[in-house]
């Protein structure tokens, strides 16, 4: 397979709902849109992550990339929360080659899972020159590192790469969610010095990550998203998926129902401003001096009603939605600024993947 020119990979994010796909042009123009489009999946194709319907799933991707006629078979994709964690440990400072060593030693108690079936992975954050608070808020002695550990389950990568094989296209990078949208903020934000919270709320779940200066301090994600909401209606109203879901987005005439979604929405809604209040009230008492100055949602279900202004109001931080097309060249006339605009917060994960070059991790 031939590698194209400047190294450039697709931006495939799969997602439990819909997958999502961006091609980004990295030239002499600046970064410009090449591609992006979104094809949905029933919702037991995917379930916690783990691919349940190969078949299904493949030729979605097949058929989203043939619509849009995107030519380069090099992919970066992500996995998530359910199949993989990501934690900052420190460990005492030494050599590259003995790091490996001692982190898959040491990897064993953070870990939820087997070691056994995990792929370990690490990036260092800081060394010696640079004391920096650990996780527990103690300060690093000097013959300290920090290291962030991402290990993530043997199968599901397994299980991706078939997925993507299936689908005639060569996985290139492996990323996590909260990765690729950290890096979709840092390429879309007007500021990225300080403390910023990242939030997406997709449609099985809630990634939070907080960040200072470009580094992860703490990165969650959990089982909750608009799926919640979905389910609860087709329960409710005795409705089929779709159904619940076009009620859910507004595109149903609703007359008696209204009260008793309302109180659905506001429900689900004030579970996840709990969930986030938490990972943000962990994050200010062991970093006493930092301050969020903004938390930055994304993931389709950040539109459900209320959601931003109940998240503000809970957590006294102002809260933003992130629009990972904003340092982009758009052309108006290949893409509907409208389009855009409505799929913006679901872009976000592929966007910040399609960033990703052959020679990244
Ligand atoms: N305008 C909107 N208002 C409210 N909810 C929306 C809107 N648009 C999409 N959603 C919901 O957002 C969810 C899909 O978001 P997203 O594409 O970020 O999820 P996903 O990446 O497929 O899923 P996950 O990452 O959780 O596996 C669905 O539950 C969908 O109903
Ligand atoms: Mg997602």
């Amino acid at each position: 397979m031939a590698v194209s020119k400047k190294n450039q990979l697709i931006g495939l994010d799969i997602g439990s709902h819909s997958i999502k796909v961006v091609e980004i042009d990295d030239g002499k123009k600046g970064r410009v849109l090449k591609n992006f489009g979104a094809i949905g999946l029933p919702p037991d194709a995917i379930v916690e992550g783990s691919i349940k319907e190969m078949d299904i799933v493949s030729s979605a991707i097949k058929t989203l990339l043939q619509n849009l006629k995107v030519k380069n078979k090099h992919v970066a994709t992500s996995i998530s929360g359910f199949s993989v964690i990501v934690k900052k440990i420190t460990v005492s400072s030494k050599e590259e080659s003995e790091l490996e060593a001692t982190i898959q030693d040491e990897a064993e108690q953070y870990i939820p899972f087997d070691i056994n079936e995990v792929n370990l992975d690490f990036d260092i954050l800081s060394g010696e020159e640079e004391p920096v608070e650990g996780e527990e808020g103690e300060k690093q002695g000097p013959d300290q590192m920090e290291v962030m550990l991402v290990a993530a389950k043997k199968d599901i990568i397994d299980d991706y790469v078939s997925l993507l094989q299936v689908a005639g296209l060569a996985p290139v990078v492996l990323d996590v969610d909260a990765f690729a949208l950290q890096n979709a903020f840092e390429m879309s934000a007007e500021a990225t010095e300080g403390c910023y919270a990242l939030v997406n709320v997709g449609a099985e779940e809630l990634g939070i990550n907080a960040i200072k200066n470009g580094i992860s301090l703490f990165a969650r994600d959990s089982s909750f998203g608009g799926s919640q909401i979905t389910e609860a209606i087709m329960s409710q109203f005795k409705l089929s998926f779709e159904d619940a879901e076009k009620m859910k987005l507004g595109g149903a005439k609703i007359g008696k129902e209204k009260a008793a979604l309302e109180e659905i929405f506001t429900s689900v809604v004030s579970e996840w401003v709990q969930e986030i209040k938490r990972a943000l009230d962990f994050v200010a008492s062991t970093y006493a001096d930092e301050t969020i100055e903004k938390i930055l949602v994304s993931g389709g279900a950040c539109r459900i009603p209320g959601f931003q202004k109940y998240l503000k109001l809970e957590t006294d931080i102002p809260v933003e939605e992130l629009n990972p097309f904003a340092n982009l060249t758009v052309d108006e006339k290949l893409f509907d600024p409208k389009y855009l605009k409505h799929m913006a917060p679901q872009a976000a994960v592929a966007v910040g993947l399609a960033l990703r070059s052959i020679g990244d991790k």
